[in-house]
């Protein structure tokens, strides 16, 4: 039985903080799982940290569904949450409905989050009401990255501290299950936890949230091209990687890899069939010709980004 929006919601009422985690395929889905991260969000994060482009923008609802997929086939426990991708919802109530009602059903998430505030209260409570649960998410949104000139903390002058804290009662009033307070200085998020009922989940949010969420990857040290200050790296498995990969093709080079202990067997009449049958097709293998041309295999691909 997995985690339910009503839980997480008494979960505040009983002062119980949690922890939620981005996961994006099967296998992490089921390590994160299995370790009781009661909430996986597959967050458009993975525009950044799985395709590689510079912000969130270009990821689609294909996108989500495909990794919520994959997600849902590795957990049990976890309630998974998809965030709806940049205009996946923005448009229209029709619009929203539909890729919301989307990523329900063919990627079998059970919650969307979506990213604004009041202008997002009608469409939120719209999805609701067809019985869609809603995670807010207000502060530093990354889809808006144009519009707030870059990744900066919001809400430290009153007039945006003031809209916020109303953003977060719009929300709750619209009914969310929860709100994603990123980017937003631990004072003011402090206060907006004060001033809802629903849980607030803080990403550089400072440590008064009912819950805290993290990128996977910058929790484990994965994503190398640049650390966030509000990040914590509980292990730094790049380097890992690495190494492991690097003894890999070193072993491949000189020979080692694959042995017998790693091969297959086949029937040694079969082989000798095979042998016999082919015996008069078969052309003579001349390694000079075969290499020719050749050089050294360079593996400086290996060597770490500088
Ligand atoms: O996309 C994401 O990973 C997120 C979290 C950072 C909250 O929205």
């Amino acid at each position: 039985m997995r985690v339910t929006v009503e839980q997480l919601r008494d979960m505040k009422r009983q002062g119980r903080r949690f922890a939620m985690l981005t996961a994006y395929e099967y296998s992490i889905a089921r390590l994160l799982d299995d370790a009781g991260v009661p909430v996986l969000l597959v967050g458009d994060s993975l525009g950044s940290v799985v395709l590689g482009y510079d912000t969130t923008l270009p990821v689609t609802v294909e996108d989500i569904i495909r990794h919520t997929q994959a997600v849902v086939r590795g957990s049990r426990n976890a309630l998974v949450v998809s965030d709806m991708p940049f205009m996946s919802f923005q448009e229209s109530i029709e619009q929203a409905l539909h890729n919301a009602g989307r990523m329900l059903k063919e990627g079998g998430c059970q919650a969307v989050k979506l990213e604004g505030g009041a202008p997002m209260a009608e469409t939120t409570r719209r999805l609701v009401e067809v019985g869609i649960p809603v995670m807010g998410h207000i502060g530093l949104t990354p889809q808006s990255v144009h519009q707030l000139g870059g990744h900066k903390v919001q809400g430290k002058t009153l007039a945006v501290a003031t809209r916020l804290l109303s953003d977060a009662q719009a929300l709750e009033e619209a009914g969310v299950f929860s709100i994603v307070l990123e980017g937003v200085p631990a004072a003011l998020a402090q206060r907006i936890t004060a001033a809802v009922s629903v849980p607030t989940i803080g990403i550089g949010a400072g440590p008064r949230c009912d819950a805290q969420v993290q990128v996977i990857h910058d929790l484990l040290g994965l994503f190398s091209d640049f650390q966030p200050k509000h990040a914590k790296r509980y292990a730094t498995l790049g380097p890992v990687i690495q190494d492991a990969v690097r003894r890999y093709a070193d072993d491949v080079v000189a020979g080692v890899f694959p042995t017998d202990k790693e091969s297959f067997s086949m029937d040694e009449r079969v082989l000798h069939e095979l042998d016999e049958g082919r015996q008069g097709d078969r052309l003579p293998f001349d390694p000079a010709v075969a290499l020719a041309g050749t050089t050294e295999p360079d593996f400086s691909g290996y060597a770490p980004r500088s």
